[in-house]
């Protein structure tokens, strides 16, 4: 399947769409490529004023379901909400959280809550959409939002990093089976971006746009976005962020670790 994926006119299912990179991946596809969007999130006042912008703005048409991830009944909720009344095209899992601190000092709660949204909603959706997709034909496609601490371990972000390592590898392996049943998979393995996210979890103190490859949401938007059209299997934005990716295949793990150990460790 060489052919480009095209999202004019066609619907998009966005998570994590109320805040940073979600906010601009709905935004790119609806003013490059006049496409539909279906926008979830639990903050349903911010995906109702964007599905306002989104329809004012570029003409598009927006639906809004309201889910948290980390319930499983939400989850099944989105695939039917989603699906009743239109065709989706692609699906982008994006939606994530992050801890920044010592592993053993997680919650347990908190952890659970991040595996159910990181790792077990995204089986879950793509156990829903990849089926629908290959049953539609029309070739489309899943993109899941990773990380680069998916390819490198970042200890003081032990248990995020675990979970988009399960990501990639599962996206990766995903992208094999079901390509030949005409649907992409496309992993994105962003670096930093300049979001609620590093201001939720403290590391925006430590990161910002333009440092050590950090990205606005709206330029890591535009990578994203291009490689799901392109139906990459793996892509990371940034030559700086591709330089890392490159030393995760040529350095010892041991190495890696110790190095983002160095950069990760909180001021006690
Ligand atoms: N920022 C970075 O430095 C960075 C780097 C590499 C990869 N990433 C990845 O990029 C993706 C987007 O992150 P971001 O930086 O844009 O973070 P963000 O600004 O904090 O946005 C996270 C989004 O996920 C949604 N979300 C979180 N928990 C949810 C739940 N339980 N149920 C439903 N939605 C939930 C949030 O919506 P509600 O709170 O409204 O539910 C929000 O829309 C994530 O997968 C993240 O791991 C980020």
């Amino acid at each position: 399947m060489t052919q480009m994926m095209e999202l004019r006119g066609r619907w998009s299912l966005i998570t994590g769409a109320s805040s940073g990179l979600g906010v601009e991946l709905a935004r790119h596809i609806a003013r490059e490529h006049g496409g539909h969007v279906v926008l979830v999130a639990r903050r349903r006042d911010r995906l109702e004023a964007l599905a306002e912008e989104l329809r004012a703005r570029h003409g598009v048409q927006v639906a809004c379901v309201t889910a948290d991830l980390s319930r499983p009944d939400d989850v099944e909720r989105i695939f039917t909400e989603a699906t009743q009344g239109r065709d989706i095209h692609a699906v982008i899992l994006n939606a994530g959280v992050t801890y920044w601190g010592e592993a053993m000092k997680q919650g347990w709660s908190e952890f659970q809550s991040m595996l159910d949204t990181n790792v077990t909603s995204l089986v879950r959706l793509s156990s829903l959409f990849v089926p629908y997709l290959v049953e539609r034909g029309t070739h489309g496609g899943m993109m899941f939002v990773s990380s680069v601490a998916g390819l490198i371990p970042v200890p003081y972000q032990a248990a995020y990093s675990g979970t988009k390592a399960f990501v990639t590898s599962y996206g990766q392996c995903l992208a094999q089976e079901v390509r030949p049943k005409g649907v992409s998979v496309t992993v994105f393995a962003p670096g930093g971006i300049s979001t609620e996210l590093l201001v939720n979890s403290g590391l925006s103190n430590r990161f910002k746009a333009g440092d050590m490859g950090v990205m606005t949401p709206e330029e890591c938007a535009a990578h994203a976005v291009r490689a799901f059209l392109r139906r990459k299997e793996l892509y990371v934005p940034g030559l700086l962020n591709q330089t890392l990716a490159l030393a995760a295949r040529v350095l010892p793990r041991g190495f890696l670790a110790q190095r983002t150990a160095a950069i990760y460790r909180p001021e006690s």
